[in-house]
């Protein structure tokens, strides 16, 4: 079956139902580039499968199932593949049990996994909690695992597109609103540096601003010596920076023109899961979206062992790649079926199958 939806050119989902260990065992090696599931919590859902991993009286036991499937996974990603792992924590007698960095720490050290990203899910409003003695739980964990240490990696994915600059009255105005006619001052009063060193800044910074207007860069901070604050060390032997600003007296931080980089804590709202005949906990389609731009090629293929209801697939058919998921329950399976349809022109589309129950 895999091998037969792996040699088409459909990017329809491929929904297999089944334990996701026994099916994993019937890939072959290397044919999956990317991976992104978040399995049951540990004793705190109750899927309608008995098999169901979650279930078991031992933490130690979930994270050895856990970890069985995860060996299979690290045999059929290719060496360029990721793995985003989306896994929450549970309590046992009012401890925390800090499953997902156990689970972490146990793929690294007895797999082989390389740990890229540590990434904050911020669910920003999160679930209501009544206990008088401890903080809301609002995060979750979401890895990113990789096999080896080149892989497949678009980083332009991850850039929030920059705010444009703009000129006024003839002036150049930096996207957060930098004309540099401050630090023009400021290099002009400045009792730190020599005269040859404030020409040079003077002129330097027009170079600067020249390139913001040609949008060469979007935005920029000047660093001068005895002005702005630094974060590097002091010492020139140890920073770069500290040379640069001993030396010439100022340096510059200069803004990538297609945006800043995301940073590894995100703010996403889960998925409204009232009013649904069901019980389930998909994650939100945000969740998987950066990482499918990010670290699946765009012929390449998807997979997620615990899909449900097919988060993943269907932001993978949205984005034009193949996946394959796999689930212990049929039910979950028929709804991820739902979800996913195309439109006249054959082009993927994200259903919400919520509405259309
Ligand atoms: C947290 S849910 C995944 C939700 C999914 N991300 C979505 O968007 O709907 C975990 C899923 O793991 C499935 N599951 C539990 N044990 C399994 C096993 N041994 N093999 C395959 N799936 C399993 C459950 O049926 C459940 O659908």
């Amino acid at each position: 079956m895999i091998s037969e939806y792996l040699s088409n050119n459909s990017i329809e989902p491929l929904l297999i139902c089944g334990d996701s260990l026994e099916i994993l065992k019937t890939f072959p090696d290397g044919c999956i580039n990317m991976a992104m599931t978040s399995p049951p919590y540990w004793r705190k859902r109750e899927y309608d499968v008995e098999e169901s991993i979650g279930l078991e009286k031992k933490h130690t036991d979930y994270i050895d199932n856990l970890l069985n499937i995860f060996r299979e996974l690290h045999r059929v990603l290719t060496p360029s593949g990721s793995f985003w792992l989306n896994i929450g924590d549970s309590y046992l007698n009012k401890n925390l049990v800090g499953i997902p960095w156990r689970v972490a720490i146990k793929m690294c050290d007895e797999q082989g996994w390389i740990l890229r990203n540590s990434i904050v899910w911020n669910k920003v409003k999160g679930s209501p909690d009544n206990s008088k003695d401890k903080l809301r739980n609002v995060h979750e964990d979401l890895f990113h695992f990789v096999k080896s240490k080149k892989y497949y990696y678009d980083v332009d994915m991850t850039r929030k597109a920059p705010l444009k600059p703009k000129v006024q009255n003839g002036a150049v105005i930096s996207a957060t609103g930098v004309t540099g006619v401050r630090y023009k001052r400021q290099i002009e009063l400045s009792t730190a540096l020599t005269e040859i060193q404030k020409q040079n800044a003077l002129l330097e910074l027009n170079v600067i601003l020249e390139q913001i207007k040609e949008g060469v860069i979007a935005d920029f901070r000047m660093i001068i010596k005895g002005q702005q604050r630094t974060t590097h060390s002091d010492s020139s032997k140890v920073s770069g920076r500290a040379k640069e600003l001993e030396q010439k007296g100022f340096y510059f931080l200069r803004y990538h023109p297609d945006g800043a980089k995301l940073g590894d804590v995100w703010d996403i709202i889960p998925e409204d899961t009232q009013e649904r005949k069901l019980h389930f906990a998909p994650f939100p389609a945000d969740l998987c979206r950066t990482p499918i731009l990010t670290t699946c090629p765009h012929d390449g293929v998807i997979f997620d062992p615990f899909c449900g209801t097919g988060t993943t697939m269907a932001v993978a058919y949205e984005n034009g790649r193949k996946s394959i998921g796999v689930d212990i329950s049929q039910a979950y399976l028929d709804y991820a079926k739902e979800r996913i349809r195309s439109d006249e022109q054959g082009q993927g589309v994200l259903w919400d199958f919520y509405q259309a129950k």
